[in-house]
């Protein structure tokens, strides 16, 4: 079993980000993030993609409307966003207070500036095959994360456990695609899917994005398969400092030794959904200049 490692990999690709940055002309590139009150993993994540974006030498703006905002009003901040020229990206982090309506805030961004790829001109484009949009970073992460380790899709069965807007939908979208490194053949499931371990059970390549902690066990994975976890749960853990751990949708310890490869949470995609966005930034900061 061979782990792969989002850290370096994701590192890797900072870098090449760094230098791209430093060899800009003009001013660098911007990126608002928006984080709607005080959910505790969205804090964390803001931060990690606030500290990225100034390592690489991006303009971090943070937002922070109260939990109290009303929809018209994240509406009238995002239009203001997307009219600022000094703007090259826009995320609004996810999850949203629930008297919010999600989509229709993804559809306020400009497609232009949508680095997170959740609009639905940006989600239709992946569906399209056409490059000129922006994929949606963990999709566009574990895609890296596969490629950079040399795993070649072509012909393989992928199955994606999870049909979110965010990974499940946008991922096997890619996986499917025409061209060099996927070609799979790809299964979707989900909640309503009838015995899904006999499912799992055949994939060459399992991708878990359902958001439940250690949900898949040995006797869903085929020996040899490569495993990507996209789960980062919390679960209440009294011997931490924190008062909880990180796990992910997989029973690591059991699953890992079946693996050819499995990638380990934390250190397998999150840090490349990080290095993904900021990708997108540089390239929305690229195109704006060239438009
Ligand atoms: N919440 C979980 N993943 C993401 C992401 O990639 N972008 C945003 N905006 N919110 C998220």
């Amino acid at each position: 079993m061979e782990l792969i490692d989002g850290n370096r990999i994701a590192a890797d690709i900072i870098k090449e980000l760094k230098a791209k940055v430093a060899a800009l002309k003009g001013r660098k590139p911007c990126l608002a993030l928006v984080r709607v009150g005080d959910d505790p993993a969205s804090v964390s994540y803001v931060r990690k993609k606030e500290q990225t974006a100034a390592e690489i030498g991006v303009d971090g703006r943070v937002i922070l409307p109260p939990v109290s905002t009303t929809q018209e009003e994240l509406f009238a901040l995002i239009d203001q966003l997307n009219a600022d020229s000094g703007v090259d990206g826009i995320l609004v982090q996810s999850p949203l207070p629930p008297h919010i309506d999600e989509l229709a805030v993804f559809r306020r961004v400009t497609p232009e500036k949508d680095v997170d790829g959740f609009n639905t001109l940006n989600l239709g484009k992946v569906a399209q095959e056409d490059p000129s949009g922006f994929v949606a970073c963990t999709p566009a992460g574990i895609m890296e994360l596969l490629a950079r380790s040399g795993v070649d899709l072509k012909g393989k069965h992928v199955v994606v456990l999870g049909r979110s807007l965010i990974v499940g939908k946008p991922v096997a979208l890619l996986a499917l695609q025409k061209r060099a490194g996927a070609n799979g053949t790809v299964t979707i499931c989900h909640s309503a899917t009838r015995d899904l371990p006999a499912i799992t059970r055949l994939a060459d390549v399992l991708i878990a994005a359902i958001g439940r902690p250690e949900f898949v066990t040995a006797d869903m994975v085929k020996p040899g398969a490569v495993v990507i976890d996209v789960g980062i749960n919390r679960v209440p853990d009294p011997s931490r400092k924190t008062g909880y751990r990180l796990t992910g949708d997989v029973a690591f310890s059991q699953v890992a030794p079946l693996c050819s490869r499995i990638t380990p949470v934390p250190g397998g995609v999150g840090p490349m959904t990080v290095a993904m966005l900021m990708r997108n930034t540089v390239e929305a900061r690229l195109r704006r200049t060239a438009a």
